[in-house]
């Protein structure tokens, strides 16, 4: 890479969006740490050193994001890419067994949370034909008995279709990844079986390096737990 490019990552503090930061750094990028975890993404800062910034904030806060881009260009002159990548599950599984204040929350964060990633981003990355990067889910392409999660991710998979459209006007790209599970704080738990933070990583690195002319649309990976 001639120049560092820059991504901004939403959910950087632990899991996917660490790792990915992580990965990018190695890869020559600058990075934009973003999540409500000061203490988390100050440290991962330190390790991964100047080419990153600490931008604490909830994505559910639309001004919040909007100041965080606002400083990450300020400091690194513009973004290339933006990772809308926070989320969070809910306790209380199902519909009628479910909890509404969970779910207000829950989609505060996975859906409006993505929209203002995309709207606070969308006018940096025009300005360098730029791609946008969205953590999708198994659970937002089939059907899951009730689950109010599951149907924010397919708003979250027919949101990025969407978006990818609108983008392609300008020469820019949207990418959808879409892992079944991964063993992160997601859960209680740790499962090696299930895929590795490094293999969503790898995913979204494969497609922000793919050349200008493809937009990589969706990538689905699940765990193959019969590898042995
Ligand atoms: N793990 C899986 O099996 C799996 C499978 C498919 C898709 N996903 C998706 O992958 C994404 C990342 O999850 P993960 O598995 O890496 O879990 P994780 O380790 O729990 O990471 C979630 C990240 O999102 C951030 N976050 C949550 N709510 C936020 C908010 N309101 N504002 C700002 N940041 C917020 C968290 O940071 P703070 O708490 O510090 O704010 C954390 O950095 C999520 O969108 C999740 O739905 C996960």
């Amino acid at each position: 890479m001639p120049e560092s490019k820059t991504l901004f990552i939403t959910g950087a503090s632990s899991g996917i969006g660490a790792q990915t930061a992580r990965q990018a750094v190695a890869a020559g990028w600058n990075v934009g740490l973003f999540a409500r975890s000061e203490d988390k993404i100050a440290k991962l800062a330190e390790e991964l050193g100047d080419r990153t910034l600490a931008l604490p904030g909830d994505v559910a806060d639309r001004n919040a994001q909007a100041a965080a881009l606002d400083r990450l260009t300020g400091k690194f002159g513009g973004i290339d890419a933006a990772f809308a990548n926070a989320g969070t599950g809910v306790t209380a599984s199902g519909t009628e067994g479910g909890d509404p204040a969970e779910w207000h929350d829950m989609i505060h964060a996975n859906v409006m949370g993505v929209l203002y990633t995309a709207h606070a981003a969308l006018p940096y990355l025009r300005k360098r034909k730029g791609h946008f990067v969205v953590t999708g889910s198994a659970a937002g392409r089939r059907h899951i008995k009730g689950s109010i999660y599951g149907a924010a991710k397919w708003f979250v998979h027919g949101f990025a279709g969407n978006l990818a459209e609108e983008m392609s006007e300008w020469g820019g790209r949207c990418t959808v990844v879409a892992p079944g599970m991964v063993d992160t704080e997601f859960f209680d738990e740790p499962d090696d079986s299930r895929l590795h933070p490094s293999d969503v990583a790898d995913a979204v690195m494969h497609a922000l390096d793919a050349p200008a002319r493809a937009d990589v649309r969706e990538i689905f990976l699940m765990p193959n737990r019969n590898a042995g």
